[in-house]
């Protein structure tokens, strides 16, 4: 059989996982793409990859790439590609067309010249051509366009392989099938249920863990079930081979099912949802196969005889569509409790948009992996469930705080590639000049009205107060956004993001403290070292636009007197002290920040009797 192309594609972030599994269906992956892995081999690959392939959403065959700079470009390239050897004079098509560019601005628009270029073709070696129909075509053609090439190919699948055809009706907010069998492979279970490990989920929803836990074990291929594939009506399809393949998969299936000795069973507190898991598990042909029951995780107690190994994963609600944040700390509690107490020995797997919660659950995760949940940023938090793992559960909830999520993921993007491009310039810029604490960014797209700053690589980000003008719940949605997409755009862990929302200040609250974290850390600037909070206190102890006039103060400080009147942690002392200055005196009224002010000088070898911080009103101590 002569050597084919086909790109894979897949949810973002399992493409290594699906490079492993094309591996086994004997393909060679060559590439990975974002959302996809590129592959070579037979037919008979690509066969497997439709039916057995867990991870995937569509494989397409490669035909060709053509110039796309314009429209007429494309349509010069399409017309030139031997379609009759792909779709029957008398049969249809679709195009599924995906990407922009600046002459090619809608989707609709490329595929309407992709048609154009594939009827001419037709029509110029005899007449007759296929018809155009987009609900149930012979065949279906992939035109992906990425800048000025076009990248064209048959959908072998003809759907999206995700939907095995037994899930019809869903759950609350049910996961894919294909992000399940992602999840299961990440939390060992193929290997476990090969050991004669079980399986749990006691959050199950529709079902979507048991039933993928299933097929893994059994042996059942996940397109078994499946009508119709893509290929099926295209001109290169081989019936033989492909009957043979099926049968092999019934036989495989068959064998699977008698050997499997794993117990799988899901468990949710909603008898809604456990009904519509129990229709799916029928359509699924397992029925009998897994066990599944309407209980409160509170409420689990692990009833008969479980295997010493076995896998709990789960998909809790996490607040953002399903329950109230307030209640989740004590349901990843309560998840926590019933694992420890029940299967004592196994591993947890925690599929969450709040990972914060996984404090709560008591046990120290040993790996995570991030991930998405659809357009959400989630987690895959594991943990193995053992006293030695134990930790006291912690409540993550912080009044205020907002879970990182993007809604508008054109928007971020546009909001990250902007941060990035900041980040890099002021990064150059700052190195040169030995400064390890800079803004990054400053509202310079409006929507996204923040100030960003690093400090030695920490991430500090401030909300402006929005004009009553702009809706609260908007601002609110592109701080989630932002904060989704700040970390992975700087290269640094969520945890080290810090995030203030800044209200008009009244009074004194800009002084009062925020938090108690006691996380003092030191920067640099100009030669001069400084001591800074991110957490405590509204503002961080180092005013950053301040740094022109701190460093004129150190230029022109050489042999003179220093005061400085409201002297907050003394940095701009510091630097008059390290640009010479024979004697300083700083005031402040707070003692918090005279301490801190003493602290800085210090740690610049200040001689503390010839700089002195005083604790002070200062316009009493002007009049005295
Ligand atoms: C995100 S959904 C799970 C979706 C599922 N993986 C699917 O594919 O359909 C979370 C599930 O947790 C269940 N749940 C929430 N609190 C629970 C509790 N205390 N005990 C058991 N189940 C609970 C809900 O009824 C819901 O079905």
């Amino acid at each position: 059989m002569s050597k084919l192309v086909f790109f894979v594609t897949c949810p973002k972030g399992i493409e290594y996982l699906l490079e492993d599994e094309l591996g086994s269906f004997g393909l060679t992956p060559v590439r990975n793409a974002p959302a996809g892995v590129w592959a070579e081999g037979t037919l008979e690959g690509g066969y497997r990859a439709c039916l057995w392939s867990r991870l995937a959403n569509r494989v397409i065959l490669h035909i060709d790439e053509v110039n796309a700079v314009s429209g007429d470009d494309l349509y010069d390239g399409v017309v030139h590609l031997d379609w009759q050897q792909h779709i029957a004079v008398d049969g249809s098509f679709r195009v599924m067309f995906l990407g922009q560019n600046e002459a090619i601005r809608n989707t609709q628009y490329g595929a309407q010249r992709v048609k154009d270029g594939i009827a001419d073709r037709f029509r110029a070696s005899g007449g007759q051509r296929p018809s155009v129909d987009a609900k149930n075509p012979d065949v279906t053609i992939s035109a992906r366009l990425n800048r000025g090439r076009l990248s064209l190919g048959i959908d072998l699948s003809g759907h999206s392989l995700h939907m095995r055809g037994y899930r019809v009706e869903k759950g609350l907010a049910p996961l894919k099938e294909n992000l399940a069998a992602a999840l299961l492979i990440r939390a060992g279970w193929p290997e476990i249920s090969r050991n004669g490990g079980d399986f749990i989920d006691p959050m199950c929803g529709s079902g979507t863990l048991p039933i993928e836990a299933a097929m893994m074990a059994m042996d059942l291929a996940p397109g078994r079930n499946v009508d119709r594939f893509g290929f099926e009506r295209w001109l290169g399809h081989q019936p033989d081979l492909w009957s043979a393949l099926r049968q092999e998969a019934k036989d495989r299936g068959e064998a699977g099912v008698k050997a499997a000795s794993s117990r799988i069973a899901g468990f949710d507190q909603d008898r809604r949802v456990i009904d519509t898991a129990r229709h799916n598990l029928q359509r699924a042909g397992l029925e009998g196969l897994v066990e599944l029951g309407s209980c409160p995780v509170a409420g689990l107690f692990f009833e008969g005889i479980w295997s010493e190994k076995g896998v709990v994963l789960t998909n809790p609600p996490y607040g953002e569509r399903l329950s109230d944040r307030k209640e989740l700390g004590a349901l990843y509690q309560a998840l926590g409790d019933a694992v420890k107490r029940g299967v004592p020995g196994w591993r947890l797997g925690v599929f969450t948009g709040a990972p914060e919660f996984g404090k709560s659950i008591g046990l120290r995760s040993y790996k995570q992996y991030r991930l998405f949940n659809g357009k959400l940023p989630a987690q895959l938090l594991l943990f193995e469930i053992d006293e030695v793992n134990a930790m006291t559960p912690h409540e993550p909830n912080v009044p205020g705080e907002v879970t990182p999520r993007i809604a508008n993921s054109e928007r971020a993007e546009m909001f990250a590639n902007r941060l990035k491009k900041n980040a890099k310039l002021m990064g150059q810029w700052a190195r040169k000049q030995g400064i390890s604490c800079y803004r990054v960014y400053d509202a310079d797209m409006p929507e996204f009205a923040l100030a960003i700053d690093s400090y030695e690589g920490r991430i500090h980000v401030q909300e402006y107060a929005a004009p009553k003008s702009v809706d609260e719940r908007a601002a609110r949605e592109r701080l989630a956004e932002a904060l989704a997409v700040i970390p992975g755009t700087l290269g640094i862990e969520r945890e080290e993001l810090v995030c203030k929302q800044r209200q008009r200040q009244s009074g004194t609250s800009q002084y009062e403290k925020q938090a108690a974290s006691n996380e003092f850390f030191q920067v640099h600037e100009h030669g001069c070292v400084l001591k800074v909070n991110l957490k405590d206190y509204l503002d961080t102890g180092l005013f950053l636009d301040h740094r022109p006039v701190r460093h004129w103060i150190q230029q022109h400080a050489q042999g003179k007197r220093f005061l400085n009147l409201f002297c907050y942690t003394g940095a701009a002392t510091v630097h008059a002290v390290v640009g010479g200055a024979s004697r300083s005196l700083s005031l402040d009224m707070s003692k918090t920040y005279v301490g801190w002010a003493e602290e800085n000088l210090a740690l610049n070898g200040a001689d503390p009797k010839r700089h002195k911080v005083e604790q002070a009103d200062c316009l009493a101590w002007l009049a005295a």
